[in-house]
């Protein structure tokens, strides 16, 4: 199946009360095993990339391609979309063009106006090209590519300025952040998520920061208008503690020199039983 736009699949999620998975993909293995848990579990799946990692693997194009490449080798059927995580507007472009079925601009540290104005431009190129379009009010806290936000809570009335725009999907800062959660965090302001709810209607919600939210909350968030829940940290930080065990047991030094089937393989499992842990809190499993 080719890659799709995410609208289909968060508007269904919307009216089903449940989110669809954004998980960050870094490199091969990491969307192998991705993209295997969700056609295992029959749910749709957004590959999320950030700039950096776009950057690591050599460029959005060789993204598209391998993404595109392994859907078609590994006969994967569920929907996938392939999404620029906190795209710069230049960002943005090369995305398109690269042949990614879906982007998120993030236009949260412009003043309002320069960001309506940006959206505007790209709600008009991605509806031309079929593509979806995230956009972004209330910086999300944490550290992303070197960027620190702090958490903010989006003003509701410029979140309809930008939902009104005609964007696919909306990320209102919450109070959430990316990376984990402090000790003394106050939690996801739910206010706040109704106020924007009451704002933008029927538009399905991002939730960024999605390692180590409680359940709970991912169950409120849902039931509130969020369709789509991002998470990469959680999946990095499987992968390292996989992967630390397994050279700790020194099953990696067997006189044979690097192997990365073996050296990854925990790594890559990790990742999968994670992705299944959320995407059965998120209620996606079978919704493909
Ligand atoms: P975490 O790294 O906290 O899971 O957040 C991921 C994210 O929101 C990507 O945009």
């Amino acid at each position: 199946m080719a890659l799709v736009s995410a609208k289909e699949m968060l508007e269904k999620a919307r009216d089903g009360k449940y989110a669809v998975g954004q998980f960050n993909i870094n490199n091969l293995e990491w969307t192998k095993s991705i993209l295997q848990t969700a056609q295992e579990l029959n749910s749709p799946v957004i590959l999320g990339v950030s700039e950096g990692a776009g950057k690591y693997m050599t460029g959005f194009k060789t993204v598209a391609n391998m993404v595109s490449a392994m859907i078609d080798e590994l006969k994967i059927t569920v929907p996938v979309a392939l999404h620029l995580d906190h795209g710069t507007y230049e960002g943005c472009y090369k995305c398109i063009e690269a042949g990614f079925s879906s982007i998120m601009f993030d236009g949260s540290h412009f003043p309002i106006e320069e960001n309506v104005a940006k959206t505007k431009e790209l709600v008009a190129v991605c509806n031309e090209k079929g593509i979806s379009l995230e956009a972004e009010v209330g910086a999300i806290g944490g550290e992303e590519d070197g960027v620190v936000g702090k958490g903010e809570c989006a003003n509701p009335d410029e979140c309809k300025k930008i939902a009104d725009l005609g964007v696919t999907m909306l990320a209102a800062g919450i109070g959430n952040i990316h990376g984990k959660y402090p000790a003394d965090w106050a939690g996801l302001s739910f206010e706040t998520l109704e106020a924007v709810k009451n704002k933008v209607g029927k538009m399905p919600l991002v939730l960024h920061g999605g390692t180590g939210i409680p359940t709970e909350m991912i169950k409120k968030a849902i039931s509130l208008g969020v369709a789509k829940i991002n998470v990469n940290t959680e999946c990095q930080l499987a992968f390292q503690e996989a992967t630390r065990k397994y050279i700790e047991e020194g099953k990696d030094l067997q006189g044979k020199g690097f192997d990365p089937r073996k050296l990854l393989a925990p790594g890559c499992q990790a990742i999968k039983e994670t992705v299944k842990e959320k995407m059965e809190i998120f209620g996606s499993i079978n919704k493909a």
